[in-house]
């Protein structure tokens, strides 16, 4: 693998992007970012005078077809995630491609058969998934420590200030279960290891018709339960709890920890709480280091668009159930 650097171009200015996701192209062991592209030519060059990127595009055709781009990054509104992803592909570009992958699981599968069709990866950026803490809390699940799992927790909720936002938009996807419980249906089912058999949903509508908050249930095989609420109109909170027969592990700031010290609590009754405290990182920057390390050698990513289109199966299931009063949706 030696000097070898994957050459990176992001498409769009977008801010998780220019706050989180570009910053660890740059500072990744493996990779560059050569450059941006915007709708906008003048945005594109104030963004990469900006933020130190030698090249820009007023469109995103334009970074697409730069011979000196391996990979492009694509932090697009959600409805936009299918078409540039395979546009990206049949260009000869590898794609790590925002959360969720796209709008549900057929559109998942057509970004996968595009990759495949023209040999290039693709991966979903679920950035927590990266987190050494994530892969922890499922080694002790795993290994008996609070007996077996009966109930999942999780929370993801935070308070939208701007009305013209992405998310509030139904043309873009939007919504908080496509937004933020994305991440409670995927923790959930990475800790169960399974896939739920049913799930119930109820939710709060804007007049634009898009969930702005929405609770949801998870059944899981053997009686597992997995509860949780997203929302985009409550203060913020991001967590999850295992519960098992004999004990559970509460995990704070779950999927956004930063780059400090984590801790993963371990509660038994009213014994005093063990709290396990893991090294900071930067789950971002191990996230591109992973995706550039597999294009190097060649090796398929570690989550596929199969593994999100699962994800997208049971967000689709959730969305029936809470357009239709809650009722139970079967997988
Ligand atoms: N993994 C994470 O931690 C994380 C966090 C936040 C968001 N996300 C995901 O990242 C994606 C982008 O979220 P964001 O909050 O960063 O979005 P954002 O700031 O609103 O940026 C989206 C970008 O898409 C481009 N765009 C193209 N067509 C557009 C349209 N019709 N309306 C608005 N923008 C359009 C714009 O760039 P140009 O004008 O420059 O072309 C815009 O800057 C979403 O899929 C979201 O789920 C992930």
């Amino acid at each position: 693998m030696a000097e070898r650097r994957i050459r990176w171009g992001v498409i769009s200015t977008a801010n998780i992007g220019r706050a989180a996701v570009n910053p660890a192209i740059q500072a990744s062991r493996n990779g560059r970012l050569d450059a941006v592209a915007s709708r906008d030519g003048e945005r594109a060059r104030e963004f990469a005078t900006a933020h130190s990127i030698p090249t820009w595009y007023g469109s995103y055709e334009a970074l697409l077809d730069d011979p000196d781009i391996d990979a492009v990054y694509i932090p697009l509104p959600n409805s936009l995630h299918r078409e540039w992803a395979v546009r990206a592909a049949e260009a000869g570009k590898h794609v790590l491609c925002e959360k969720p992958l796209a709008l549900d699981a057929a559109e998942c599968l057509d970004m996968e058969a595009a990759a495949r069709a023209n040999g290039v990866k693709l991966m979903e950026a679920f950035m927590y998934r990266f987190h050494p803490r994530t892969k922890r809390v499922v080694e002790m699940v795993r290994s008996g420590l609070i007996g077996d799992v009966k109930a999942i927790r999780t929370a993801f909720t935070f308070r939208l200030t701007r009305k013209d936002n992405i998310r509030l938009d139904p043309t873009l996807g939007g919504g908080a279960l496509m937004d933020v419980g994305c991440y409670c249906v995927n923790v959930s089912r990475t800790i169960v290891g399974a896939e739920p058999v049913s799930v119930q949903a109820v939710a709060q509508w804007t007049e634009r018709g898009v969930d702005e908050a929405l609770a949801g249930m998870l059944h899981f095989p053997e009686g597992v339960v997995s509860h949780f609420d997203c929302s985009l109109t409550m203060e913020r909170s991001e967590a999850f709890e295992v519960a098992g027969t004999d004990g559970y592990l509460r995990v704070p700031a779950a999927f956004l920890p930063g780059t400090g010290p984590v801790g993963i609590e371990e509660v038994r009754g009213r014994e005093p709480v063990k709290t396990h405290t893991l090294e900071g990182t930067d789950e971002y920057l191990l996230m591109v280091e992973h995706f550039a390390d597999c294009i190097l050698l060649d090796v398929e990513p570690r989550y596929s668009a199969s593994e999100a289109a699962a994800n997208m199966r049971v967000i689709e299931a959730l969305y029936r159930s809470a357009r239709s009063g809650g009722v139970s949706v079967t997988l």
